[in-house]
């Protein structure tokens, strides 16, 4: 599957520059009373970091990432994807951008329980009007590289959580996205799945040059991010500078995309 890569502009400072949130709040209205999960809230992201968002319970780490995946709309405030800002997106644009630029894994997976594991991961290709035969076989390479090789006629209501799991991130990644979001994707999991499946991440993030944000409870994985943002009460707690190694050269990231491009294929 070779897809449209969406238009790219270098980051005026010279980083590669793939998101950036400026003074970004949400408040929803309940009632009388108004809640502000998110408050004057500004980072950005270069491309090929792991990013992890932490903060209790109730800190608007979903609010966050929901907003990222343009799934939901800022109160004020800006998001840029690649200097271009989602606000100006018509429709059909962030019906685009969700289904090609954004992978999402859910703490629960929210796979369809009596479709195959193929079926599942080829779902979001089948909406994009690949045949469903072409479909399948991208899926069940994907199922592979998730350590799934062979599982895909098995349907996903029968398959451990850890194996959900895997068949969610497959499903995320199968249309070639540039940025991964998941929201405590080993929420719902032992320890050693957890484990396992953050390890998974990892190598997937790194093999296919993806940028990733992860929302996490775990603070020792959260540790083995490329960067932590911490949040409290919808506020992000620390300023953090982007990384020197995800900022020294463009070339890098040039060629990294050029990569990218070439294994999604
Ligand atoms: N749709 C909504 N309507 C009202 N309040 C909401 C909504 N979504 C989130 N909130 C509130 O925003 C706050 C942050 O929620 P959330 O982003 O889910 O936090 P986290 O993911 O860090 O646990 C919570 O107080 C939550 O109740
Ligand atoms: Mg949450």
């Amino acid at each position: 599957m070779v897809k449209e890569p969406m238009a790219s502009f270098p980051a005026a400072n010279g980083s590669s520059e793939l998101l950036r949130v400026e003074g970004l709040r949400k408040s929803f209205r309940t009632g009388s009373s108004e809640v502000t999960p998110l408050n004057d809230v500004s980072f950005s992201i270069a491309r090929g970091e792991m990013v992890a968002i932490v903060g209790p319970s109730g800190a608007g780490k979903s609010t966050l990432l929901h907003m990222l995946a343009a799934l939901d709309t800022p109160t004020s405030g800006a998001i840029y994807f690649e200097r271009n800002s989602l606000e100006a997106f018509a429709e059909l644009e962030l019906a685009e951008f969700r289904s090609r630029a954004i992978g999402f894994v859910w703490q629960r997976h929210h796979l369809l329980p009596d479709f195959s594991a193929a079926e599942n991961v080829a779902m979001p290709l089948m909406i994009q009007g690949v045949r469903r035969e072409a479909a399948l076989r991208t899926a069940g390479e994907w199922l592979g590289q998730v350590g799934l090789g062979g599982r895909e006629h098995q349907a996903c209501g029968e398959l451990s959580g850890g194996e959900q799991q895997r068949v969610a991130i497959a499903r995320a990644l199968v249309s070639g996205p540039k940025l991964l979001l998941a929201d405590e994707p080993t929420g719902d999991l032992d320890e050693r799945n957890a484990e396992l499946i953050f390890e998974l991440m990892q190598r997937l993030h790194t093999s296919h040059r993806l940028t990733s944000v992860l929302a996490t409870h775990n603070l020792s994985l959260a540790g083995r991010a490329d960067r932590v943002l911490k949040f409290e009460h919808g506020k992000l707690l620390q300023a953090t500078e982007v990384p020197a190694s995800h900022t020294k050269s463009d070339a890098k990231a040039a060629g990294a995309e050029a990569n990218a491009s070439g294994e999604r294929g």
